[in-house]
């Protein structure tokens, strides 16, 4: 296996790849209603602490592994210990998982775009009704995979970088734009408030309070696409000289920062209009064009923000495609463009699946989720944080944690400042929490 010689053009669009692989439906859709569940500000201290324990030295560690061995996810891992191979291959399992989720998801928003464009009225009794459609919605499920695969097989190098590059900066002013508006809502105060003050009486007892520690610790993983050896991947196509910590940081303030906007624009507008911040997965399809409708030339904007978040969909899950993509074409005789579309099938299949399970034949469960929330629960909560664990493990004591400053540091000519407190949350910190997080929520203990 030769080291990739692929690069990114400049650090800038490195930044905005990584960037558009992070930033997606796990912003825009699922932050604000994870946050609604899971009591507002309780919820997004807890996060907040996790994107330092756990977000900045798991990031960190596998875009290190990735620029050290400049090879495929499993490949750089085996390249640091051959018997490690593995612990690069949960990308695959997770990105399956992760798809056959957000192509559903997918599939909503251009059905929003569409109607948005043609003006059709979208109360917030529209979403439930739609949803629970069993044909239609695996029409734009099919819609989105077919776009996210032509994609990948019409060869990403040049483009994620280019596309992320434009669509950031055009999504990051719309989001600022619509939070700006919400915020003027009537009655929007009460959102801010649930949204940054901590209501602690909100909590049902210890076990509510693990279930939102679990919530935020999937959404950790999720958001940052941690676990899954994207980042080792994007890692491999650094420069020598790329300073790894601010790339980190940079990464996780974008993340953050689109997911905080985002908080912002939504929940004052549902607190505004009677919503339940409780209300789950339909969320922002049943805020968003409330709040559009109210807007003049709301049509117009809403049209152009949902192509925005259909956009920062489509860098996520062609870099999820993409893990599986790769990996299948190594193992097997297929083409790229058979491996696409032999995959893209499959995860329509899940997905096909997993948009039935909302409603249509709610039969389709795992214990007393619905196969739709199932995937998601196992690709964030079991697969990416048990990836992040082992990319813990082997990077603060298989790696070691010198080997792993010296490529930080780029051979001892950058100061690395954080290297005691990275040693710390990568060997003890990171794998504690979640071991501890995981016993107890799964198990019960
Ligand atoms: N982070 C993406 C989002 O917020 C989803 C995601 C999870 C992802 N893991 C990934 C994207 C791996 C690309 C690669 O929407």
């Amino acid at each position: 296996m030769k080291p990739s010689k692929e690069q990114w053009s400049s650090r800038f669009g490195f930044i905005m790849a990584a960037a558009g692989s992070a930033i997606g439906l796990g912003n825009l859709w699922k932050f604000p209603y994870i946050t609604g569940t899971s009591g507002g500000a309780v919820f997004l201290i807890v996060y907040i602490i996790f994107l330092i324990l756990l977000g900045i030295p798991i990031l960190l560690s596998e875009l290190a592994i990735g620029r050290f061995a400049g090879m495929n996810a499993i490949d750089s891992c085996r390249k640091i210990n051959s018997k490690w191979g593995f612990a690069g291959a949960f990308g695959i399992i997770g990105a399956f998982g992760v798809m056959a989720s957000y192509c559903v998801v997918g599939g909503w928003v251009i059905r929003y775009i569409i109607n948005s464009v043609t003006d059709s009225r979208m109360s917030a009794d529209y979403f439930a009704e739609y949803s629970s459609k069993s044909f239609e919605p695996l029409i734009w499920t099919a819609v989105f995979l077919l776009l996210t695969c032509a994609i990948v097989t019409g060869g990403v190098s040049g483009g994620i970088e280019r596309v992320s590059s434009v669509l950031l900066p055009i999504l990051i002013v719309f989001l600022v734009g619509i939070m700006i508006y919400s915020l003027t809502l009537p009655n929007a105060i009460e959102g801010v408030k649930f949204f940054i003050v901590p209501d602690f009486s909100a909590i049902n007892g210890f076990s509510d309070f693990i279930r939102i520690v679990f919530n935020a610790m999937g959404q950790v993983f999720f958001s940052l696409s941690l676990g899954m050896g994207t980042l080792i991947t994007y890692g491999s196509y650094l420069p020598k000289d790329n300073d790894l910590t601010s790339s980190t940081i940079t990464i996780v303030a974008l993340d953050t920062a689109i997911a905080l906007i985002a908080g912002f624009a939504i929940l004052p507008a549902v607190f505004s209009f009677g919503f339940e911040p409780t209300e789950g997965f339909g969320l922002i399809f049943k805020t968003l064009p409330a709040v559009f409708s109210r807007m003049s030339g709301g049509t117009f904007i809403s049209s152009i923000f949902f192509v925005l978040v259909l956009l920062a969909a489509l860098t996520s899950s062609i870099s999820l495609l993409e893990v599986i993509v790769a990996w299948v074409c190594t193992k097997t005789k297929l083409t790229r463009t058979w491996a696409a579309i032999i995959v893209t099938l499959l995860i329509f299949i899940a997905g096909c699946f997993a948009s039935l399970s909302i409603g249509a034949i709610p039969d389709i469960a795992i214990g007393n989720m619905s196969l739709f929330e199932f995937f998601s629960f196992f690709s964030d909560k079991v697969i990416m944080p048990l990836g992040g664990f082992f990319i813990c493990i082997l990077t603060g004591y298989v790696w070691g944690i010198p080997q792993a400053s010296h490529e930080i540091s780029n051979g001892g000519r950058l100061k690395f400042r954080m290297r005691k407190l990275f040693g710390v949350t990568v060997r003890y910190i990171a794998p504690a929490l979640i071991a501890v997080i995981f016993a107890v929520s799964l198990f019960g203990i």
